[in-house]
This record gives C-alpha cells, sequence and structure tokens, in this order.
C-alpha cells in the first residue's frame, strides 16, 4: 500500500510497476515534467541518453502510468524543445499515443510575452505602449528566437473526458457578454488553451535546474476537476516538489517519485513551511 503526502525515493517506472501490481488504489491526476534529454545538469541524474534510448524510455513511462490511471484519470505532461530538436515534444506525445492516450488538451505555457499597444485595441487595460511580462533565459544564436513557451499535453483514456474549464476561468473582458450570451451565467469565461504563467522571480534559490511552476499544476488539477476525498495526484517526476505544493493549496493528496534524496529533502522543507503557513 502506497502512504499518500509522501515522496518516495525511487525509479518511477519500478514504482508504477509495484502499484499495478500490489495496489489496489489507481491515480486521478498525473501531473508531471520529464527529464527533456537536453543536457540538464541534475544532480544525480544524467540527462543525456541516446535519444532513441530516451524515447523507448518515455514509451515504457507512458505504458506503466496507463496501468494505474483511472479510466477517467488524466495525464498532464509538460515538456518542451529545443531549438536545435524542436520536434522532441511531439515525439514523446507519438509515445503516450502508442501507449494507448488519446491527446484531449495541448496546452501553451508561456513564459514570457510583450504585448504591444496596437494589438489590444481601444479598451487597451494596460495603459502603456508595451509591456514585457515574465522570464526567459535569452540563448545566444543568429539563427533562433528565444524559446519563451513550453507544451503541457492533456492526455485521458478516451479523449472525452468533461473538464472543469471555469474553475480556472477567467473573468469576460467586455462585461456586456454577460447580457448576451445565453450561455455566461457567471462573470467567467473559459481561459483558453494558452497559459501564461511566470515564474516567480526569486525561486527557492538554485536548487533544481528544471522547475515548473507550482501554479502550472494547480491548474491542471484544477481543469481536471478535484474532491477533496478518495482523489490521488501522482508526479513520478516530483524535482523539489512543486505538484505537492498545488495539492496541499487545493487539500487534495499526492504521492511522488523522485530518484534524487536531495531534491526530496528540499521538496520536504517547502512542503513542512507551507503546512506550517497555513
Ligand atoms: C524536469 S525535473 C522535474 C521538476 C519538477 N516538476 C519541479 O518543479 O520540481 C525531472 C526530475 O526527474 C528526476 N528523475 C529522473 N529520472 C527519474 C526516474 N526514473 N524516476 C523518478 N525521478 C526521476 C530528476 O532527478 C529530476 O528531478
Amino acid at each position: 500500500m502506497i502512504s499518500r503526502n509522501r515522496i518516495y525515493c525511487e525509479d518511477c517506472i519500478e514504482f508504477m510497476e509495484k502499484i499495478r501490481i500490489n495496489d489496489k488504489v489507481r491515480i486521478d491526476v498525473i501531473v508531471t515534467s520529464p527529464p527533456y534529454n537536453i543536457g540538464k545538469k541534475y544532480n544525480t541524474y544524467s540527462d543525456n541518453m541516446e535519444h532513441k534510448d530516451y524515447l523507448e524510455w518515455i514509451y515504457v513511462v507512458a505504458q506503466r502510468s496507463y496501468s494505474i490511471l483511472k479510466t477517467n484519470g488524466s495525464f498532464f505532461l509538460n515538456i518542451g524543445g529545443t531549438s536545435v530538436d524542436p520536434l522532441l515534444p511531439f515525439q514523446v506525445l507519438n509515445k503516450f499515443v502508442d501507449a494507448g492516450y488519446k491527446l484531449q488538451n495541448t496546452i501553451h505555457w508561456i513564459k514570457s510575452i510583450s504585448i504591444e499597444k496596437e494589438d489590444i485595441g481601444n479598451s487597451n487595460p494596460i495603459g502603456v505602449d508595451s509591456v514585457s511580462i515574465g522570464h526567459y533565459k535569452p540563448i545566444r544564436s543568429n539563427r533562433f528566437l528565444t524559446n519563451t513557451h513550453e507544451y503541457v499535453f492533456h492526455f485521458t483514456k478516451t479523449g472525452s473526458k468533461p473538464i472543469d474549464k471555469l474553475s480556472i476561468g477567467v473573468p469576460y473582458q467586455d462585461k456586456s457578454n454577460l447580457r448576451r450570451w445565453k450561455s455566461a451565467i457567471q462573470d467567467k469565461r473559459d481561459r483558453g488553451n494558452v497559459w501564461f504563467i511566470a515564474y516567480p522571480t526569486i525561486q527557492h534559490g538554485r536548487s533544481h535546474p528544471a522547475v515548473f511552476p507550482e501554479k502550472l499544476a494547480k491548474l491542471c488539477i484544477k481543469l481536471h476537476g478535484f474532491r477533496p476525498t478518495d482523489f490521488i495526484v501522482y508526479d513520478p517526476f516530483m524535482g523539489i516538489g512543486n505538484t505537492a505544493l498545488a495539492c496541499l493549496e487545493l487539500g487534495v493528496d499526492f504521492v511522488g517519485t523522485e530518484i534524487d534524496q536531495e531534491y526530496i529533502e528540499y521538496a520536504n522543507q517547502i512542503i513542512a513551511i507551507k503546512k506550517n503557513c497555513d
């Protein structure tokens, strides 16, 4: 039996197989970001497999996860490409499809954006000529633009899982839509599949080279729809615990795996701090 609200220092593939065989629990939501095989400097994990081996490995991750996910569960896979390997996210996507998943939504996570007055129209809420928001690490290249975006692929088993769009909805910009559209029963509309989420200015030191913001995990779990009981979120590649923090915030159970004990210790510290603040 797995213990809830714990990060196990284990290989996720072995862990998922143990759950499949020994445990009755099935997972409601998986939110995760695997290593991208782009040579990131992790503490323990070596992020430079042969490309073919990496895709085979990710296929096994997809297969194992499928076997422990509930029939109406969701797998939110955060993955980005690099300028020199822009097809990687789609090759990984294909491995998930090969493992039986349906791609239900493609979400674009925007880390930084510049908006100019001429593109906003008359009701300019920004009030300045242009604004640039968010953080990114510029690349030095005369060929490539800096990548300020990653994907979140939303996989389900059926492709038709109802989602709770308004739980992450945004207010109507033009309030007259509220009167005109019968479907608009509250001042909230679908935010669409382009999510601007900036990294917090100060990340928890430099304890991990490839994190996603807690808010990304939070939006995914809310979009799937969640209950306070009889519900569990799993992050196979937990890193320093941002999925766990999102679960704490929402009041749902989580379980995680991570092969690096130092990352787990760090995650446990920030989880404890968050618990003490609540
Ligand atoms: C992209 S990072 C995840 C970061 C996480 N989303 C966060 O915000 O902290 C991927 C993590 O997977 C871990 N990892 C690599 N192979 C693993 C495996 N087989 N099982 C579990 N964790 C693994 C790495 O140590 C790394 O921390």
